[in-house]
């Protein structure tokens, strides 16, 4: 056994949107202990994706189980844990009741375009554009349209809603709220980088926008739904203790939306630098400093993480399928067993074949912003096999990710000299390879790619001490990192991309 005064540590739950994860980091930001479970996906009807709010709870809890148990057997004393952050899928969307803690509905997940046509609606009215106040563009994607819809169409949500106890919130609310126990004083809080996302934020004061409450309260009044407090990322007080299993009565001391907390665990502190997540989606932030930037190129404009009440701002890029379209191949037409072999399957053909698929299963994200977008498959012939179905599913966001930094640099008036990049498709050296080549600058994967859940243990970190300045973070997951150098020449690059353009124009408009 090792003493507990000799060691500190910070523990991380990392809640995706395919599985939940605890991870154990030492003060040199490498995971010592992990477990991960995943939980249910559940696609009702096309276009819809749900999540059980309580087995995610459930799961979360688990890993910490798992987690403390692996953490144990090595020496180590949980004592030693001195926080524990939290990250989190966003904009995933919860109703429960604030009397009982219990649920009214799945959680509606971030992907999910079951209100197109509410989205429609929305644009359609009067001075619709708030982009300027809240950063996001109206889509399916953020929690208000999912919020509107539930109020809308569930019985349930709509009774709550009546007798004044709706609760509504993201998943780091609905997760905070449920480990502190539900008790007589509920711990309600959310972090700027999540509260963000639902479009109720006024993204300069990081407070509820009156502005915002009003657009959307035309139908039900959004100031009768309980919101939770928006506090600091990093906040020793405001976010509770965990109310049960092996870590019971350690505080919570972190919390930070998935992305935004890959962006520090990439130690994105400087205005300038960037990361790019490829997770079920894929994500790139680029930090902009202590000032919003509102795009006028179809991306957003998003809260990277506020420790000290001085915010720092990112500009992002969404995808809406990236690591999905890997386990759409897997599970939905049976190639391959493991992500990886999908990689090798691309590997086996020498390029596309003149294959693209535009992988719009949630519409498409940015920069174009199409809800009526659809997965479409354009240039097959006699000579297209699986391995260039393959392939062209990871280009697919390999060329998103050119268009979104194609935007960034007309947003910011600044090119990319390189890319951190990190997430499960990241392992493919192919994908990372066609990155780099379409869009021309170096790619930089480090050793240790779990970013987002060291982030959240970052933001947890300074909150208790552990790590004080930004400084002390600079060795942190340097050694190790691979470049990945452009190869291709840009004539080629150019055409391919061209190609792209032409298939998202054809992608759109199909009606089902
Ligand atoms: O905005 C959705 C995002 O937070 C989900 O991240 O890692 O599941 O692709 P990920």
């Amino acid at each position: 056994q090792i003493d507990p005064k000799d060691e500190v540590f910070v523990g991380s739950i990392d809640q995706g949107t395919t599985s939940s994860r605890f991870l154990i980091f030492d003060k040199n930001g490498e995971p010592v202990a992990v477990h991960q479970e995943e939980f249910s996906q559940i696609y009702p009807n096309p276009g819809w994706h749900e999540h059980d709010p309580e087995e995610i709870v459930k799961s979360v809890e688990n890993c910490i189980e798992g987690a403390i148990k692996q953490f144990e057997k090595d020496g180590h004393s949980r004592e030693s844990i001195k926080s524990i952050g939290i990250t989190n899928q966003r904009e995933t969307t919860v109703c429960w009741d604030n009397k009982t803690g219990q649920a009214l509905y799945n959680a509606i997940v971030w992907t999910d375009t079951r209100a197109a046509a509410l989205a429609r609606e929305l644009k359609g009215r009067p001075n619709s554009d708030k982009t300027d106040v809240c950063g996001l563009p109206i889509s399916t994607y953020p929690s208000v349209t999912k919020l509107i819809w539930m109020l809308r169409n569930v019985d349930k949500v709509k009774q709550a809603y009546e007798a004044g106890n709706l609760a509504f919130g993201t998943i780091d609310a609905w997760l905070i709220y449920k480990l502190n126990g539900v008790a007589e004083k509920n711990v309600f809080v959310s972090d700027p980088t999540n509260a963000s996302r639902t479009m109720f934020m006024d993204i300069r004061t990081l407070k509820y926008s009156d502005e915002m409450l009003d657009f959307f309260s035309f139908e039900f009044d959004m100031r009768k739904i309980h919101m939770p407090e928006i506090v600091r990322s990093a906040d020793p007080e405001s976010f509770g203790k965990l109310s049960s299993g092996p870590l019971k009565g350690w505080p919570i001391m972190g919390c930070l939306g998935d992305q935004s907390a890959a962006l520090v665990g990439q130690k994105g502190f400087d205005p300038g630098s960037a990361k790019n997540t490829y997770g079920t989606g894929c994500f790139l932030l680029y930090n902009v400093g202590e000032k919003p930037v509102i795009s006028k190129h179809g991306l957003l404009a998003t809260v990277a993480y506020n420790f000290d009440g001085k915010p720092v701002y990112a500009l992002e890029g969404s995808i809406a399928v990236a690591g999905s379209g890997v386990k759409f191949l897997m599970h939905n037409l049976g190639f391959e067993q493991q992500s990886h072999k999908i990689s090798e399957l691309a590997e086996t053909v020498k390029d596309n074949g003149g294959l693209v698929f535009v992988t719009a299963f949630s519409g498409l994200f940015a920069p174009y912003w199409i809800d009526d977008a659809h997965g479409t498959m354009f240039g097959i012939t006699h000579h297209t096999e699986r391995g260039h179905i393959a392939r062209a599913t990871l280009e697919a966001v390999c060329f998103q990710t050119k268009a979104i930094l194609d935007a960034m640099e007309k947003d910011s008036g600044h090119k990319l000299t390189e890319l951190k990049v990190d997430g499960g498709m990241s392992n493919s050296a192919l994908c990372m390879q066609t990155q780099a080549d379409l869009v021309g600058i170096p790619i930089i994967r480090p050793k240790m790619r779990e970013t987002t859940a060291l982030g959240a243990a970052i933001a947890a970190g300074f909150a208790s001490g552990v790590w004080k300045t930004f400084d002390e973070l600079k060795e942190v997951n340097t050694a190790g990192q691979t470049t990945f150098e452009p190869k291709m020449q840009e004539k080629e690059s150019a055409r391919m991309f061209q190609r792209w353009e032409k298939a998202v124009k054809m992608s759109k408009g199909w009606v089902a």
